[in-house]
C-alpha cells in the first residue's frame, strides 16, 4: 500500500535514483558491518576453540589413530577429558584378558565394548563403594527386574545395603508385566538399569551420569544430567527444581558459576545457588563428596507411606550442613519442621485412600489383581503421582507441585475414590438376593 502511494505523489522515474542510492548505501553499509563484526570475532572464535584442547591429537596409540578414521567423534570427546589429560587410555578402559566375561576379539586383542564399574574400580574405588551402596546401584535393578533375577553373591550384596531393600509397593511391577518387554526395554528398563549388574559381576552404569567419552565435571553437576530420569507425574524433581529460587538461580546466571572446580573443595563463590548434585553429591560447606544418594535424606518419600530412614539424624545434619553455607540454621529448621508434618500429612491421606476402598475389598468387588479396575488406577495415581508429588514439592521448592500437581490432586482423588466406592457398594447391595 505504501509504495503505491509514493508513487502516486512522485511520478516513478523520479522514484528510482532515490531507492537505487539507499539501496545502494544500505548494501555498503551491511558489508562494512560484517567485515567489522568478522574483524573483531574471528580472535574471539578462536580462543574458544583452542581451550577445547585435544590431548591425543600426537598420540601414535593404534587405539587413538584408526579410530580417528573409524569414529573421529569418539577421539576428540575423549581427548578433551581431563583423564586423557592425566594419560589415561582408551585400554585403560576397554582392554582385558582373552576370556573376560562380555569380551570380544578386536585388532589382536580383546575389548568391553560397554566398559563396567570394574574397570573404573581400578582407579575410583572410593566413588564405587559409595555407588553400591546406593539406590542408583542394586535396589534400581531390583524395582522393575525383582530380586529372583540375582545370583546368591548379587542378592548379598543387595540386602547388605542398609537403605537398599525397602521397597514396600511393588505394584507398578504388574504394569510392566502388562506392558511386556517390547514396551519396557525403553521404558522402566532405560531408567532402572542405572543398576544393571555386568556379565563380569559388577553392578551399575556410570555412564548414566558421566557421559562419555568428555567425563565432565560440568555436565554431571548440571541439572539436566539427572532429568533423564527425575522428571514426569511421578518424580517431578527437574519440573519442581525449575520452578525453584534455586532452579531460577541456575537457568538466569548459571553460565556464570565456576562448573569445573576440582572437586571437595565447592563453596558458595562457585555454586550461588546449589543444583541437584550439590545437595545431592558434591562435597559442599560441611558435606564430603558422596556418591552415594541416600547419605542426605531422611525420609524415604518415594513410598506410599514414607518412613524414616535408618540413621536419619546423621543423614539430617549432612544435608543440613550443605544448606547452612548459604542459609541460616532457623530457617532450615523451620523448614524440616514444616515439611515433616507435610510429609505426615500425606502419609495419612494415603492410608485413608487404602480404608475408602477396603470395603470392595471385603466384600470382592474388586478383583485381587491390580490395573484391571479403573478405581484401582484412582487409587495408585493417589499415592504415587501426586502424594509424592506433594512431598518433593514441598522438600525442594516447588510450591506449584506441592499445590496443583499435588495437593489439589490428592483430596480430588480422595472425593472420586468415596464416590465410586459408595456406587459399587450401592449397586451391590441392590443386586443382592432379598432375605
Ligand atoms: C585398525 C583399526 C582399529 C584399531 C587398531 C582399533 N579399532 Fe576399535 N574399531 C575399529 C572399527 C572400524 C570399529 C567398528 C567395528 C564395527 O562396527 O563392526 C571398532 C570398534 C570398536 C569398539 C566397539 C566394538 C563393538 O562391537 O561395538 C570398541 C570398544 C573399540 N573399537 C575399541 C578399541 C580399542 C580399545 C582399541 C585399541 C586396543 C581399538 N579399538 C583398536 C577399528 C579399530
Ligand atoms: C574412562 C573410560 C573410557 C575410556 C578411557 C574410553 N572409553 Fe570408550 N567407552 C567407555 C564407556 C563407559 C562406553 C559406553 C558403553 C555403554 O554405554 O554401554 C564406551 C563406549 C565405547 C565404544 C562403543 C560405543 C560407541 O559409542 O560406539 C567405542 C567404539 C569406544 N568406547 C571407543 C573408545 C576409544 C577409541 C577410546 C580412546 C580414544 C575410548 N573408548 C576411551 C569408557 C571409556
Ligand atoms: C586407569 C585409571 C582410570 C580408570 C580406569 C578410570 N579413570 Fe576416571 N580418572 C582417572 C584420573 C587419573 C582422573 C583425574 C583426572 C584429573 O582430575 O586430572 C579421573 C577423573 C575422572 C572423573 C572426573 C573428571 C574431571 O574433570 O575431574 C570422572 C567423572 C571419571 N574419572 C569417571 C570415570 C569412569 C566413569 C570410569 C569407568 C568407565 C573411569 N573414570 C575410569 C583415572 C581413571
Ligand atoms: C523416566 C525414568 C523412569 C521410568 C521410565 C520408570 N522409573 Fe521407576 N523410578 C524412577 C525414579 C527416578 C525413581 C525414584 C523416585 C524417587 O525416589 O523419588 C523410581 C522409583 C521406582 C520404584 C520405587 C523404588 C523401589 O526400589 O521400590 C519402583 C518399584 C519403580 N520405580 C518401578 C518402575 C517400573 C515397574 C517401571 C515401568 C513400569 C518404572 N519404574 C519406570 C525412574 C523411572
Ligand atoms: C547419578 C549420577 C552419577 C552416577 C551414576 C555416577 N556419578 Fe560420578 N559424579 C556425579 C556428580 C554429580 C559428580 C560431581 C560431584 C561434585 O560436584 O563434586 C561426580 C563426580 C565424580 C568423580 C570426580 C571425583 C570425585 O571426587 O568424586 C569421579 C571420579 C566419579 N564421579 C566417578 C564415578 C564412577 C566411577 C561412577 C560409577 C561407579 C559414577 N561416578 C557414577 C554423578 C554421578
Ligand atoms: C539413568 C537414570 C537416572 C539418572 C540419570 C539419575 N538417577 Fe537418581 N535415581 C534413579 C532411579 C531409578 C532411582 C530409584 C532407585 C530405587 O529407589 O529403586 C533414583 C534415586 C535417586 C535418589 C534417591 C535415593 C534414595 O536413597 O532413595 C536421589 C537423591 C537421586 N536419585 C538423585 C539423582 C541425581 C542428583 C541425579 C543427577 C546427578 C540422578 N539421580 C540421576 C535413576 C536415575
Ligand atoms: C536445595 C537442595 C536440593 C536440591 C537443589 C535438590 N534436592 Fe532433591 N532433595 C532435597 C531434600 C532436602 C530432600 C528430602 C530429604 C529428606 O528425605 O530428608 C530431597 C529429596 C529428593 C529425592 C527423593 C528421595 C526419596 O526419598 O524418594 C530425590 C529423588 C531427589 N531429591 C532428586 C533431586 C533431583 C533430581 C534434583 C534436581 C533436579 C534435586 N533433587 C534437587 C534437597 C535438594
Ligand atoms: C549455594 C547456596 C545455597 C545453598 C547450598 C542452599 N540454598 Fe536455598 N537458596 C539460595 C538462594 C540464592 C535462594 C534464593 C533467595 C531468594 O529467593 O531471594 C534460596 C532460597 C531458598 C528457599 C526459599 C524458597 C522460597 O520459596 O522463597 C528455601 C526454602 C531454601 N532455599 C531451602 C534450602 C535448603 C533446604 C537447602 C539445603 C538442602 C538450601 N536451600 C541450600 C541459596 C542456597
Amino acid at each position: 500500500m505504501e509504495n503505491s502511494r509514493a508513487s502516486e505523489e512522485h511520478p516513478p522515474r523520479k522514484a528510482w535514483p532515490v531507492t537505487l542510492i539507499f539501496g545502494v548505501a544500505a548494501v555498503a553499509i551491511l558489508a562494512g558491518i560484517i567485515f567489522i563484526f568478522r574483524l573483531t570475532s574471528a580472535p574471539a572464535i578462536e580462543t574458544t576453540a583452542k581451550t577445547r584442547h585435544n590431548a591425543l591429537a600426537d598420540s601414535s596409540d593404534s587405539c587413538v589413530t584408526c579410530h580417528e578414521k573409524s569414529s573421529p567423534g569418539i577421539v576428540v570427546q575423549y581427548g578433551s577429558s581431563s583423564m586423557a589429560a592425566a594419560r589415561v587410555t582408551c585400554r585403560d578402559c576397554h582392554e582385558v584378558k582373552e576370556g573376560y566375561p562380555g569380551s570380544v576379539e578386536h585388532e589382536g586383542t580383546h575389548v568391553l565394548n560397554s566398559p563396567t564399574t570394574a574397570t573404573c574400580e581400578k582407579c575410583h574405588q572410593s566413588q564405587v563403594a559409595q555407588y553400591n551402596q546406593s539406590r542408583h546401584s542394586l535396589p534400581a535393578y531390583v524395582a522393575v527386574a525383582g530380586s529372583q533375577s540375582l545370583s546368591p553373591e548379587l542378592l548379598a550384596a543387595y540386602q547388605a545395603i542398609p537403605e537398599g531393600t525397602f521397597a514396600p509397593d511393588k505394584a507398578r511391577n504388574i504394569l510392566a508385566e502388562m506392558e511386556g518387554p517390547e514396551i519396557t526395554r525403553f521404558a522402566c528398563e532405560s531408567c532402572h538399569n542405572i543398576g544393571r549388574p555386568a556379565a563380569d559381576g559388577s553392578v551399575g552404569r556410570c555412564q548414566s551420569c558421566h557421559i562419555r567419552h568428555e567425563f565432565s565435571l560440568e555436565q554431571a553437576r548440571k541439572p539436566e544430567t539427572c532429568n533423564f530420569c527425575h522428571i514426569g507425574p511421578d518424580h517431578p524433581q527437574w519440573e519442581i527444581y525449575h520452578e525453584s529460587p534455586h532452579g531460577i538461580a541456575y537457568s538466569t546466571l548459571g553460565h556464570t558459576w565456576n562448573w569445573e572446580a576440582d572437586t571437595g573443595t565447592l563453596t558458595s563463590e562457585d555454586f550461588p545457588a546449589p543444583t541437584c548434585a550439590t545437595c545431592h553429591f558434591s562435597g559442599f560447606g560441611g558435606a564430603a563428596t558422596t556418591h552415594d544418594t541416600g547419605d542426605r535424606l531422611t525420609w524415604y518419600l518415594f513410598s506410599s507411606v514414607s518412613e524414616r530412614r535408618p540413621a536419619w539424624q546423621d543423614n539430617k545434619a549432612r544435608m543440613q550442613s550443605v544448606c547452612f553455607e548459604c542459609h541460616n540454621q532457623n530457617f532450615i529448621d523451620n523448614l524440616y519442621t514444616d515439611a515433616d508434618v507435610l510429609t505426615e500429612k500425606v502419609n495419612m491421606w494415603v492410608r485413608e485412600s487404602d480404608e475408602v476402598i477396603q470395603p470392595l475389598k471385603d466384600q470382592g468387588l474388586i478383583t485381587e489383581t491390580q490395573f484391571d479396575e479403573p478405581l484401582e488406577y484412582e487409587h495408585y495415581e493417589l499415592w504415587h503421582h501426586w502424594g509424592r508429588t506433594t512431598k518433593f514439592g514441598a522438600w525442594m521448592q516447588g510450591p506449584d507441585y506441592t499445590q496443583w500437581h499435588g495437593a489439589y490432586e490428592v483430596v480430588k482423588g480422595l472425593a472420586t475414590l468415596r464416590y465410586d466406592t459408595a456406587e459399587l457398594l450401592h449397586a451391590a447391595a441392590q443386586l443382592a438376593p432379598a432375605e
